[in-house]
């Protein structure tokens, strides 16, 4: 969950490593630092907080070397401090690492290293990095065999880029279980968590595969397992160009990203879903016959994705009469679930490096399940673990909170279930073609929703003040509920709890008192009726009921004090639109609170540790 970087070549490498951090501050932001070669030494600059902090602390240094390494950190062993912030040296000084992910191993390699008399000023597990890299070069390795050497007896997951000012021409990475790629310029070469800091410089990237070393240096790029055998780089170009990883005019990444949904679902359905009802997804290597030996489907995600997973058990479920089980990542790999090669695991995660969910996935494939997975991150690691992937295409998502990215993996989901749907003969063609066409519409109708953004940020600002929401919803709307809630603590730490309308008697009516705001999913379904029912439950408690509900549905308009209108749509459909003014009503909710939604206390974007 930290963000790492390194650059060599002709440019002033600090501003690239600067620069490069900022977009990688999603990741992690509680300290910083960078280590740039000067003279024969290394000059290692670390601040407590985020990265402006070290760009203030950088302000006067010399701009003239040509390499160097950065990170940003999110603290999981060693409290945040600036003692504790990457780049981490080893006894000489000469030689620094940073470092993402955990070493499971530190105590005892701590242990051996202090016996062998080396010096630790941290009490992170990653400075042993620094030291084990130190004791190679001491026995005559180069730096990429030392790296290769030390990560072989590193356990746990890392990503490492190492760099000695004895040679400033070179850095060094090295992965097993946490994401690094390589990015070739002209003469110019640079590493990082992401591609984000890349994008100023070039397309043209390597990603570096689970336990693979690189060595980059202006005379090019060397890749080694960390056996020393040598692999040919295989480079690849990204699409993502930069403004797409910028704000694009917004206050933050988070509202740019919510209006970026009508876009991601096109881009989504396009070239899978055609008008006429056609579905082509020959990227899941599932072939029909495949299809019709499955007899029960597993979804495993965490966070929002978990919630994309238990909206498409409803549409699995009744499009393709076929048995879904829905678990959080950390509680299926360890709860012995009963799997078989008729199985198959569906993994959601949008940025292919959840622990969990990678480690979900590798455990359904030891048990001989088959393996899909659903995500944002072309070449992520969960993207190689599974038989067969389906990307969401919704671009990069910087707002640590998930809103693109959820809505483009219910889409996928959905077109998975119409294609089980079909090879199990379960939905007619007219049907299945039905649900295409609206799905279809669901871009503009969402912009409908889009445009009307004032009048949920007026609502938003009128409950801000509030101490407490609740959300409910039946049906579909449930997860829906869950999601609201999650939303809005996540990013404005106020208390949120979403549940089924219909548990609201066995407990969660006990917090309603006067004033208290409810917000409801009241879009149509088979239910909507027993959910009106919930609501005025609530409302005869003193709640302010707040209802995302259909145009013109007077039934809503009788018992709510607010509606957040979406336009009409299938039921099964309806969470593509009522999210969005759930998104909006967290984001405004947060400003007016004065929250940074793009960077809420205590989480990260990607989280790569159980
Ligand atoms: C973190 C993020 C959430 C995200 C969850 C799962 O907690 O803050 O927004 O939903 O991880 O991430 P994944 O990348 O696996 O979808």
């Amino acid at each position: 969950m930290c963000g790492i970087v390194g650059y060599v070549g002709d440019r002033s490498a600090l501003p690239v490593l600067l620069e490069g951090l900022k977009s990688l501050e999603y990741r992690g932001y509680d300290s910083a630092g960078v280590a740039l070669p000067l003279d024969g030494c290394l000059e290692v600059v670390r601040r407590a907080g985020k990265v402006d902090e070290l760009i203030a602390a950088t302000a006067g240094s010399a701009n003239g070397q040509h390499s160097g390494i950065g990170h940003t950190r999110w603290a999981t062993c060693g409290e945040p401090s600036e003692s504790n912030a990457h780049p981490h040296r080893d006894c000489t000084g000469n030689l620094a690492i940073v470092h993402n992910g955990i070493i499971e191993n530190h105590v005892q390699l701590r242990q051996e290293l202090v016996a062998g008399g080396h010096v630790f000023h941290s009490a992170t597990d990653s400075e042993v990095v620094a030291h084990l890299v130190e004791a190679h070069v001491n026995a005559g390795a180069d730096l990429l065999d030392a790296v290769r050497l030390a990560a072989r007896e590193l356990h746990g997951s890392f990503a490492i880029v190492a760099i000695d000012a004895r040679n400033p021409g070179a850095i060094v990475g090295a992965r097993v279980d946490a994401p690094l790629v390589l990015g070739l310029g002209d003469g110019e070469y640079f590493l990082a968590s992401d591609v984000a800091p890349l994008l100023p410089y070039t397309r043209r990237v390597v990603w570096l595969a689970d336990g693979e070393a690189a060595q980059l240096s202006p005379a090019g790029v060397r890749i080694v397992d960390l056996e020393g055998v040598e692999h040919a780089p295989s480079s690849s170009e990204i699409a993502w160009d930069r403004e797409a990883a910028e704000k694009a005019g917004f206050p933050d990444f988070m509202l740019k990203e919510i209006h970026e949904q009508p876009r991601a679902l096109r881009d989504t359905l396009r070239g899978r879903a055609d008008a006429s009802g056609e579905l082509t997804l020959d990227e899941l290597a599932l072939s029909p016959e495949d299809i019709a030996g499955v007899d029960k489907i597993f979804i495993v995600a965490c966070g929002s994705s978990y919630h994309a997973g238990l909206v498409a058990k409803y549409a699995f479920e009744r499009w393709a009469r076929i048995p879904v089980e829905i678990d959080v990542a950390s509680e299926f790999r360890y709860r012995d679930p009963v799997l078989s090669p008729k199985t198959l695991v569906v993994g959601i995660s949008q940025s292919g490096e959840t622990a969990d969910t990678l480690a979900a996935i590798r455990y359904a494939r030891r048990q001989q399940a088959r393996t899909v997975v659903i995500t944002n991150v072309v070449g992520s690691s969960i993207s190689r673990e599974a038989d067969g992937v389906l990307y969401t295409h919704a671009g990069p998502e910087i707002g640590v909170a998930a809103t693109k990215t959820l809505t483009t993996q219910i889409a996928c989901l959905w077109l998975l279930g119409l294609w089980f749907s079909w090879a199990r003969g379960a939905l007619s063609p007219e049907a299945a073609a039905e649900v295409i066409a609206d799905l279809w519409r669901c871009p503009e109708q969402m912009e409908e929703v889009l445009a009307d953004d004032s009048r949920v940020r007026e609502v938003a600002e009128r409950f801000a003040p509030a101490e407490g929401f609740l959300f409910i919803g039946r049906g579909v709307g449930y997860p829906l509920a869950m999601e609201g809630a999650l939303k809005l603590k996540e990013i404005s730490y106020v208390h949120a709890e979403g549940f089924a309308a219909g548990e609201m008697k066995h407990g969660p009516i006990a917090l309603i008192d006067k004033g208290v705001p409810v917000v409801a999913i009241a879009t149509h379904s088979r239910v909507l009726g027993k959910l009106i029912s919930n609501i005025e439950e609530a409302r005869a408690r003193g709640a302010s009921i707040v209802c995302v509900a259909q145009k013109g549905d007077e039934r809503v308009l009788e018992v709510a004090g607010d509606v957040l209108v979406v336009p009409q749509t299938a039921e099964l459909l309806s969470p593509m639109l009522d999210l969005i003014p759930l998104q909006l009503l967290a984001y405004h909710v947060a400003k007016a609170r004065g929250c940074d939604p793009d960077r809420p206390r205590n989480l990260a974007k990607s989280v790569t540790v159980e």
